[in-house]
């Protein structure tokens, strides 16, 4: 609610926040596939026709025989397939590497320490991206038994500070991680938005995914338009073995599979799931350039993907977080996170800096 004494008291905050892409709706293509999958009774725990089509849809997007297994969530992804990895290591004293803000590190409440029983050897990074420096370093580790192995290695694309690895990067991790005899996954909870970011096409999705060598891939839906569907992707089938039991161990197996499988049917179709992350980074980007000649805030440089993390002066950080709400990012030294989602809009960010304008015309 909004403070009565506040200058934004009698303005209308954005219809759409820019708190998060979790905070967004369903997609109506994918409610519509929802309501088609409603009819009749259908096979459970996957042998129905929507779930078969889905597979399809993901062999075309990657035009190869991938191995595709539905969870409801994105942790749950994460856990399958950094599970089903682990079952392809030569030993149990193998660990992931990661950056220090990766999701799985960071915002996953330790389940893959407690359900994987390994360790994440958890790698400095400014915005979340790591090197192939940084994993040859951890390399010191091999061959000494005092030390975990490292025998995963799990990116995020866009990185959970925005930032995005070209395919080039991404093969350079895929190269060393290989040649050290690890394997590679990829967080992707973002994937529409860092597809939509390198070119827009299958083509592109291909060059830092199945081209540059991933193992596996978590494949997100929620944040782009699925009311709760993600998609881990087996781009390597030499790793897949076991995935359809761990999953069913790590409980990301759904008896009614088809409404799981119909989200993914209304996303992939005509590559919506692209354009909608095109439009979510469009309106970070329309935000930040519609505040950019701000003094008073410390924007940072434009976003790659859909979010930005700028400074803002305490006295209208609070008043326009209580007018529209977002997260702190670092409290301490007033930074915030701006995120866009699928269905954000240009009246959305218009009105969302109408409100900081005159919060910052008040205050100066
Ligand atoms: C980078 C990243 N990975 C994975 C997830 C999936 O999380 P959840 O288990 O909430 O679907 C998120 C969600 O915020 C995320 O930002």
């Amino acid at each position: 609610m909004t403070d009565p004494t506040s200058p934004l008291a009698d303005l209308a905050p954005p219809i759409r926040s820019f708190a998060s892409d979790n905070f967004a709706g369903v997609h109506p293509a994918v409610l519509e596939q929802i309501g088609r999958a409603d009819a009749g009774h259908q096979p459970a725990y996957g042998d129905d026709i929507h779930t078969a089509r889905c597979v399809e849809r993901f062999n075309e997007l990657f035009d190869a025989d991938v191995g595709t297994r539905l969870t409801f969530n994105g942790t749950g992804a994460n856990i399958l397939a950094l599970a089903t990895l682990m079952g392809h290591l030569p030993g149990p004293h193998h660990a992931i590497v990661c950056s220090s803000w990766a999701h799985i590190n960071i915002d996953e409440t330790g389940a893959p320490e407690r359900l994987l029983a390994t360790k994440l050897i958890d790698l400095a990074s400014d915005n979340g991206k790591i090197t192939p420096d940084q994993l040859r370093e951890v390399g010191h580790f091999q061959g000494n038994v005092h030390h975990v192995q490292p025998g995963i290695v799990s990116i995020t694309q866009p990185t959970e500070l925005g930032a995005l690895y070209t395919p080039a990067e991404i093969k350079a991790i895929c190269d060393t991680a290989h040649e050290m005899g690890m394997l590679v996954h990829i967080d992707g909870a973002r994937i529409a938005n860092a597809t939509a970011a390198l070119g827009g096409t299958r083509e592109a999705l291909r060059s830092f995914t199945i081209d540059a060598g991933v193992d596996v891939l978590s494949f997100g839906g929620t944040k782009i338009g699925a009311m709760g569907a993600e998609a881990v992707v087996f781009l390597n089938p030499a790793v897949a073995a076991g995935s359809e039991f761990l999953r069913k161990q790590v409980t990301q197996l759904s008896s009614k599979m088809r409404y799981l499988a119909a989200q993914f049917n209304g996303l992939l179709a005509d590559d919506l799931w692209i354009e909608l992350g095109a439009n979510a980074n469009g309106m970070a980007l329309a935000l930040h350039a519609q505040v950019a000649d701000l003094p008073a805030i410390e924007l940072g440089p434009a976003p790659e993907a859909n979010s930005m993390y700028p400074f803002l002066p305490k006295e209208v950080l609070e008043p326009l977080q209580q007018w529209s709400f977002f997260w702190d990012w670092d409290e301490s030294r007033n930074q915030v996170r701006w995120m866009a989602g699928w269905d954000t809009t240009r009246a959305d960010v218009d009105q969302f800096v109408r409100g900081i304008r005159r919060l910052l015309e008040q205050s100066s």
